[in-house]
């Protein structure tokens, strides 16, 4: 079974819409299990302070070392195999590809970041990896933990009604994904595209390739040049002309 555990200071938060839908079904099936603990459960003095402020001044609180590392380690101990993840915005950006990893995977610990930051030795100390879910801030780590564990979920065997809804969907190629349209055929005034009703398979196919590939260079001009590399191969990138760099800033 794929076993998610977070370290939270809201515990109550879990499982929110974990315990919906697709990852609500396939967790009482079996499929997956989810354990939130209490970062304060690890704490050791009677006010059960997880936090305490940032050496060297400024605003905020800082999630205490030894506090979290003794959650890690109950939650966690060395011989638990599943990566140890830090809900954060400075981590590395999650992606697809790294969700799909961590779903082939024997689960997840995600510590949920909160307060202006965790103190720095123990994401070391116990290897924590930190990852973000998109460049804006959260008021805390747990929704991004939600998010993470939610895209793992519906990768596990047995979760997803058809596999094709995996196979074609946004990102599994590198592009973003199709419009699609269902009855009525005449909506306020705008037909189906005539192609999707032709029956033809080979048109319909084709023509989804190229709004998948329009969409991505409109939308994603960034997934749009890793595709086209991808595709094209080393050999297609443009020889180097010398003395054809950008000029540098010269201070004159
Ligand atoms: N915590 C706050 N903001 C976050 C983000 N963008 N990603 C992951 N964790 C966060």
């Amino acid at each position: 079974m794929w076993r998610a555990s977070v370290i939270t200071i809201f515990p109550d938060m879990f499982p929110g819409p974990l315990g919906a839908s697709l990852a609500g079904k396939a967790r009482a099936a079996g499929i997956w299990d989810l354990a939130a603990v209490d970062l304060r459960d690890h704490a050791t003095d009677r006010h059960r302070s997880v936090d305490d402020t940032p050496a060297g001044g400024g605003p905020g609180m800082v999630l205490r070392a030894d506090v979290l590392a003794r959650a890690i380690d109950t939650v966690a101990p060395a011989t638990d195999d599943r990566p140890r993840l830090l809900t954060s915005p400075r981590g590395k950006p999650l992606t697809q590809a790294r969700v799909a990893a961590l779903a082939k995977g024997p689960g997840v610990v995600v510590v949920c970041g909160r307060f202006e930051g965790v103190d720095e030795r123990v994401i070391q100390a116990r290897n924590l990896e930190e990852v973000s879910i998109g460049d804006y801030v959260l008021s805390g780590g747990e929704l991004a933990a939600m998010v993470l564990i939610d895209a793992c979920v519906r990768l596990l065997p047995g979760v997803m009604g058809k596999e094709a809804s995996g196979a074609e969907e946004s990102f599994s190629d590198g592009l973003l994904e199709y419009p699609h349209y269902t009855r009525p055929q005449l909506f306020e005034g705008r037909d189906i595209p005539a192609v999707l009703v032709s029956g033809d398979h080979g048109r319909v196919a084709a023509w989804r390739r190229a709004e998948a590939e329009r969409l991505t260079r409109e939308r994603r001009p960034d997934l749009w040049a890793a595709h086209a590399a991808a595709r094209d191969g080393p050999s297609a990138r443009p020889a180097h002309v010398p003395g054809d760099a950008p000029k540098k800033a010269t201070d004159g």
